[in-house]
């Protein structure tokens, strides 16, 4: 492919002469339809709340909630995925908090589809927020049960479901859950919602400030989630996990975290060219915003890494910078 291709006849630096030129010739470009904003939403809450974190990023009431998805929409940015905060009075082992039609998470997505029918709603589907263990399912004997864990994950999705979630986000790792929750909402006759599978998801420590942000760290303690969460060791598990959900009824998978992992986001795209998404993490985005707000990285940073995830091949991005973001893609 490259055999014959010579200076001076060849200059790469021709088609970078200038921006409209390499403008012209870019393989890949960023818009704000790629882009979801992951939005927390904390119960009995006035206002909003910073977390530390996470600079930039703050809990929601059910009120100021509306505000921000309004701001969001006239950015352009029409998908958000929402994570509950619950009062801790609510969290038990079973989470069962999880599968009331009137938590927090269902009747914040009934107020957001009354007053802003057209955004898409991404409902995470797991019991860590709802535990008060932290796990993603059920502990039985300290190890975290995946058959009893799939009937409680099949009665969440279906209060989301009805609640008016466009799409259903299981991201507990569980084996099979994709399959149960599929036949369960054909059965509920929710024919058009969609699965979006955290299919390969690993065990990461990125995640920290997200368990911060939904005060989850001190239900889990030092409790590791490994016995369900993938090992950043493996590849080829990344492509067994995404079979399997295909198989299973999955529309849509997912990688997450995105930048380390940008290798496994690329292999998936290459071998089922199905529609892939990234989730660049709160540990990733907590890295790069803190250099940038204290001027040791540019703030361009942000952008050049979700044009890593675009080149990898994610045709979608959940990004904590996705409103930033999108003010600077409408401003170029
Ligand atoms: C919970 C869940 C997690 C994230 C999204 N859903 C944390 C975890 O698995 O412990 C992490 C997101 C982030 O770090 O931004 N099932």
């Amino acid at each position: 492919m490259f055999i014959d291709r010579k200076f001076p006849n060849t200059r790469l630096r021709r088609l970078r002469f200038n921006s409209h030129i390499s403008d012209l010739v870019a393989e890949n470009n960023l818009s704000v339809n790629d882009l979801i904003q992951p939005l927390f939403i904390k119960e009995n809450l006035i206002g909003t709340e910073s977390i530390e974190s996470m600079p930039g990023i703050y809990r929601y009431g059910q009120d100021s909630i509306l505000k921000e998805v309004e701001e969001l929409l006239e950015l352009g940015i029409k998908s958000i995925a929402l994570f509950p905060v619950i009062d801790p009075s609510k969290k038990d082992n079973l989470g069962k908090e999880a599968t009331n039609n009137a938590n927090l998470i269902c009747e914040s997505i009934r107020k957001i589809k009354q007053e802003f029918q057209e955004t898409i709603i991404v409902a995470d589907v797991a019991l860590d927020p709802y535990t008060s263990h932290g796990h993603d399912g059920l502990l039985i004997n300290n190890y975290v049960d995946n058959d009893s864990t799939l009937d409680i994950l099949k009665s969440q999705s279906i209060v989301l479901a009805d609640a008016g979630a466009d799409i259903i986000a299981p991201s507990d790792m569980m084996d099979g859950r994709i399959g149960i929750i599929r036949e369960a909402l054909e059965k509920a006759n929710h024919k058009n919602t969609i699965l979006l599978s955290y299919a390969a998801k690993y065990n990461s420590k990125f995640y920290g400030p997200f368990r911060d942000a939904v005060n989850s760290s001190s239900n889990l303690g030092n409790s590791s989630k490994s016995s369900y969460q993938m090992s950043p060791k493996n590849k080829n598990e990344a492509l067994h996990e995404v079979a399997m959900d295909i198989n299973e009824g999955a529309d849509i998978v997912m990688v997450k975290p995105g930048m380390p992992y940008l290798d496994i986001i690329s292999l998936i795209k290459e071998t089922f060219k199905i529609p892939t998404f990234a989730y660049q993490v709160s540990g990733e985005y907590s890295m790069l915003k803190l250099a940038i707000d204290k001027g040791w990285l540019d703030t361009d940073v942000m952008l050049e890494s979700l044009l890593s995830f675009k080149r990898a091949g994610a045709d979608a991005i959940l990004t904590y910078s996705a409103k930033e973001i999108s003010k600077e893609i409408n401003n170029k």
